[in-house]
């Protein structure tokens, strides 16, 4: 509340002095332009509707997810009003350029950008604590946030305060359930015709039960993290070779490989890992690599090797040594040569005698 009058008061402020300094001095100094109304925008599968379908979807998330003016969190009824506007704000200020004021990746610096910032409507998240295929624990997304990820466009937000961080958390919360329902109602509706409140309460406890699920479902490593040597790492390196890693990291694994092509479920161009950058995406710390490989990377041809490597479970610690081996060998001194890899040579090799 304070604050919002603080802003009031200044754009108030603002109205005398821009006749003397300028409008511009004004809106950059007092943030005047966050007066604007904020409005989610209806995905592309709801648009494609008939209008009555587009208003009972309307209806069904505004009594689910609430309205940009009084937001609700689905699933958690304990999340004040006031929490989730909090969030609001900072999400306004900090996270809309990229990711868009509904949440749907489309934020106006979002085009240049690879990998594309996150669509939140479809719920699924990356680097999470939980099996492949899972929802994140809500911890993945503040840590997601707290440190960034490294090597994207996606910066850092060590330097919000908890209160904030936890409050746009939240909010990132608000836009990804809202649009998880708005998806599931969109095709219902457009398979059915219409909208069954039986079924339509039945997609909300689904979506909810599985976020509840995801609290419970953090991945522990199978065995203790060994102390690292050399001879972890070339026991890594034979099974990076052998176990198919290769395959698409490359064996230098800089990913530049023939088959390192695909798309991820956003429907973008996405290609494997450079691990060698020396900026793990997921983090840089042992367990995190940890993670990747046994959960994989939800949304992305990145598989986990949970099964694949049950029976060998030093296999994991061995990848997870050679891994971090290789993406710290720029830091270490080891400059690869300048200019491209083989793989890729002989791509336009023979692409040029095609
Ligand atoms: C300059 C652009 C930019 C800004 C600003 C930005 N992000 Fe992101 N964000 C990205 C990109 C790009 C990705 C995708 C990274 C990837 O796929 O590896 C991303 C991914 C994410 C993810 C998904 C992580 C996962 O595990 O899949 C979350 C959550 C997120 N951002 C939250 C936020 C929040 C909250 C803010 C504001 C406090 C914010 N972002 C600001 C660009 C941005
Ligand atoms: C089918 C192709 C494919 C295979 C096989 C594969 N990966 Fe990946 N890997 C990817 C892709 C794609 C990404 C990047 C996903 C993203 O961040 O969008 C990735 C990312 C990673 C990351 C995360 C890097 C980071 O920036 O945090 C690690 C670690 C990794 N892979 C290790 C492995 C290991 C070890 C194996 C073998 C056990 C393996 N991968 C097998 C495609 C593959």
């Amino acid at each position: 509340m304070q604050n919002r009058m603080s802003i009031r008061k200044l754009c108030d402020l603002c109205k005398v002095q821009s006749a003397l300094v300028g409008v511009v001095a004004c809106v950059v100094a007092a943030g005047c332009e966050r007066a604007e109304p904020i409005r989610f925008t209806p995905s592309e599968s709801v648009t494609e509707l008939n209008s009555d379908l587009q208003q009972e979807i309307s209806d069904y998330l505004q009594a689910n997810n609430g309205t940009p003016s009084s937001p609700k969190l689905m699933g958690d009824e304990s999340a004040e009003t006031s929490h989730l506007l909090h969030g609001q704000a900072v999400y306004m200020k900090r996270c809309q350029q990229c990711h868009g004021v509904s949440g749907d990746g489309k934020g106006p610096m979002a085009d240049s950008m690879y990998p594309r910032p996150r669509d939140y409507r479809r719920g699924i998240y990356k680097f999470t604590t939980t099996p492949y295929g899972s929802k994140p624990r809500r911890e993945d997304l503040v840590r997601t946030v707290y440190r960034g990820v490294p090597g994207t466009s996606m910066p850092s937000f060590d330097r919000l305060t908890k209160r904030d961080l936890n409050a746009v958390v939240d909010y990132v919360l608000v836009l990804t359930h809202r649009g998880e329902l708005e998806q599931q109602l969109a095709y219902e509706a457009e398979l059915e015709e219409e909208l069954d409140p039986e079924y339509v309460q039945e997609y909300i406890d689904g979506i909810i039960g599985d976020w509840h699920r995801a609290k419970f479902d953090k991945v522990q490593p199978l065995t203790p993290m060994p102390e690292f040597t050399a001879e972890n790492v070339l026991a890594g390196r034979q099974a990076f070779l052998t176990k198919g890693c290769s395959k698409c990291h490359g064996e230098d694994g800089r990913g530049h490989t023939r088959d390192n092509i695909g798309k991820d479920s956003w429907g973008f161009a996405t290609r494997a890992a450079d691990l060698t950058s020396g900026m793990l995406r997921g983090g840089q710390g042992p367990e995190d690599v940890y993670q990747r490989i046994v959960s994989g990377i939800n949304g992305t041809p990145m598989p986990g090797f949970r099964n694949a490597l049950s029976e060998e479970p030093d296999t994991i610690w061995n990848l997870v040594a050679y891994v971090l081996y290789v993406s710290n060998r720029r830091r270490n001194g080891h400059v690869p040569p300048a200019g491209l890899m083989k793989p890729y040579d002989d791509v336009s090799a023979s692409a040029a005698a095609e």
